[in-house]
């Protein structure tokens, strides 16, 4: 009598996914607006803190970063051009902190077949730093018209976390009616703003606390700026007050 084939019915491969600590990551956006020091320095405190990370760069983005940075961002060497990235200061000295990459997910911006297109892939949020108006009147519009805003409309419609760090001054009306939209939507708006009172004496400080604060917004924890402690003039102290 010849032995019963071993049945893999689809239990199989559900067994094994168990098994496996699901990848859960943030989705980081970066668009076209004036700021990718912020969005290296959110990377880079997400990276530290051990979160991972879905990122997609606009295609305009990738101008901006050219420009502010020297570096030319490519899809098919994004591994090497992050690392670049993310080596540098807003000031162009290089960074002391290195990342590690390896848990870094790039998706092309349009790829919109990619994971964070469908609410069915599973991420934490989405942080979109810098934002530019045109992103913010893509995703208050609902317009997917490449992987990064779809991926933000996804976000929204799964209620999960959406942070729009928009960077633009100044501000005209149709923006900020978008602005009202996204935050009703129940996006948290973060103007790209740096406050002074934290002791800022470097530009990396600033951008480091605009970074800071979309981190709080996500929750994720990091030591990028000193918080305030009720205490005025405790950002000029080396203790922080
Ligand atoms: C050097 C440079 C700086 C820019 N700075 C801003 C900015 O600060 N805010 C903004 O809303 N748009 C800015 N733009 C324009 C955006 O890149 C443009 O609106 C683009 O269409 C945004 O596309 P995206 O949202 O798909 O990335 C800038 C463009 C360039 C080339």
């Amino acid at each position: 009598m010849r032995a019963r084939p071993v049945r893999l019915g689809p239990v199989e491969p559900y067994e094994h996914a168990t098994q496996q600590p699901e990848r859960r990551p943030w989705v980081v956006g970066v668009s076209g607006a004036s700021g990718t020091p912020y969005a290296a320095a959110v990377l880079r405190g997400l990276l530290a803190a051990g979160e991972d990370v879905d990122l997609v760069v606009s295609r305009a983005s990738r101008l901006t970063l050219l420009d502010e940075t020297g570096i030319a961002f490519r899809d098919a060497h994004w591994r090497e051009d992050l690392r670049t990235w993310l080596a540098m200061g807003a000031d162009g000295k290089p960074q002391t902190f290195e990342p590690d990459v390896s848990r870094v997910r790039h998706w092309a911006a349009g790829d919109l077949a990619a994971g964070p297109s469908s609410g069915s892939y599973p991420v934490k949020g989405m942080l979109i730093v810098p934002a530019s108006t045109a992103c913010v009147a893509g995703v208050a519009l609902g317009l997917s018209k490449d992987l990064l805003q779809r991926a933000a409309s996804v976000t929204l419609k799964e209620r999960r976390p959406l942070v729009v760090a928009v960077r633009e001054t100044p501000l005209s009306g149709q923006t900020l009616k978008q602005l009202v939209a996204l935050d009703e939507a129940g996006a948290i708006v973060l103007p790209a703003s740096p406050a002074f009172y934290a002791g800022a004496t470097h530009i990396q400080d600033l951008v480091d606390f605009v970074a800071g604060r979309v981190l709080d917004a996500a929750g994720v924890p990091h030591r990028f700026y000193r918080r305030w402690k009720g205490e005025l003039g405790g950002g000029r102290s080396p203790e922080g007050g």
